[in-house]
């Protein structure tokens, strides 16, 4: 027997509104064939005015308690980009609105690496003994933080929210995080920045420029980085786990662009028809954006119970991450 933290539960939700690329063809120099070429991206779901990324999480988190049938956990770990406010975290408003009392609740910030942190630290809370079961959420509302003249960012990210229920069970059953790779290099923080809103501009005496106020990145230098991370910390956990790259069934990463996840999946040697892809329909969710594909894929017959995954995140930090499971025979709500 070995403790491991163990995936009972998977709850997904986006919000109902599609945007497509012919809709912000409307408004921004950019067409649908620029960015499905580009990205693979077909359209994006955007929350309505008023929703904010709790409202998304706590509609995750309950889903995946039904999927668990659970109604408690002893820790949640909320990982967004995009908190309700700059202080407090989202964590404990959605602890709360969940009906989970007074258990321990936190963010983490890591971008769009945010849920393999999240799970990374749910793993370690569980395996320690200092949790029994942990409800992880991906939550984000980029929609809140893009700048809509912006056609390099607008086009790419959506809107969404995924959780996981992780309880304390056996190595050895399907569901237990084998193995957690996860790194950051903040030399390249301003690859992925919102360069106001935090102590850095509000202490510098300087008027705030509106374009400071919202999301930007580097996409070019990103892509290089993202499939250099992504495919290292997706080899540190098969020489872990010990698989062999053809024993991995799916191949699950970021969904930041479809050109990232073939090229990682080609230089790896995974196959593409083991890739799963599911951002053309909703776009680059951030941390919302690896249980969004699970639950994407197991719903839709492209993930079954027995399956070696392999999953693996780029993100602002910059961060990045890989992890591996045997997939569950769990709900997925
Ligand atoms: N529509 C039309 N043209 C666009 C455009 C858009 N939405 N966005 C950029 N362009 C233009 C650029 O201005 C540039 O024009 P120029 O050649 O006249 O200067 C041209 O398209 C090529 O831009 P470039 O940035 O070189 O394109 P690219 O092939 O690198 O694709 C990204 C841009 C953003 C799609 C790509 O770099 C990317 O996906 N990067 C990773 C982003 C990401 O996934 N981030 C999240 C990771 S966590």
């Amino acid at each position: 027997m070995s403790r491991a933290a163990v995936l009972r539960g998977l709850g997904a939700v986006v919000p109902p509104r599609v945007v497509t690329n012919d809709e912000l063809a409307q408004r921004l120099d950019t067409s649908d064939a620029w960015i499905r070429s580009r990205t693979g991206i077909a359209q994006r779901h955007v929350s309505a005015p008023g929703t904010a990324t709790s409202d998304l999480a706590v509609d995750a988190g309950a889903r995946a308690l039904k999927a668990a049938d659970r109604d408690h956990v002893d820790l949640v770990v909320v990982a967004t980009t995009t908190p309700d406010h700059p202080c407090p975290a989202t964590a404990p408003t959605v602890a709360s609105r969940l009906g989970l009392g007074t258990v321990a609740a936190y963010d983490i910030a890591a971008v769009c690496t945010g849920f393999l942190y999240g799970l990374s630290t749910a793993t370690a809370a569980i395996v320690s003994g200092m949790a029994e079961s942990v409800l992880v959420i991906g939550a984000e509302t980029y929609s809140s933080i893009l700048n809509p003249n912006d056609r390099t960012t607008s086009v790419i990210f959506g809107d969404g929210a995924g959780a996981v229920v992780l309880t304390a069970g056996d190595r050895d059953e399907p569901g237990a995080v084998l193995e957690v790779d996860l790194g950051s290099d903040g030399t390249l923080a301003e690859l992925i920045m919102i360069p106001a809103g935090g102590s850095r501009q509000r202490l510098s005496g300087l008027p705030v420029s509106p374009d400071d106020t919202y999301f930007r990145m580097d996409g070019k230098r990103v892509f290089r980085s993202a499939v250099e991370r992504m495919e290292g910390a997706a080899r540190a956990v098969l020489e872990r786990t010990g698989w062999t790259v053809d024993s991995v069934d799916r191949f699950v990463g970021h969904q930041a662009n479809v050109r990232i996840l073939a090229t990682v999946a080609e230089q790896l040697g995974v196959p593409r028809d083991r890739v799963v892809v599911n951002l053309d329909k909703v776009g680059n969710t951030s941390a919302a954006s690896i249980p969004l594909a699970l639950a994407d894929a197991a719903n839709s017959g492209g993930l079954a119970a027995g399956e070696r995954v392999l999953l693996a995140a780029f993100g602002g930090g910059v961060t990045w991450g890989a992890s591996a499971l045997v997939w569950p025979d769990i709900s997925v709500f």
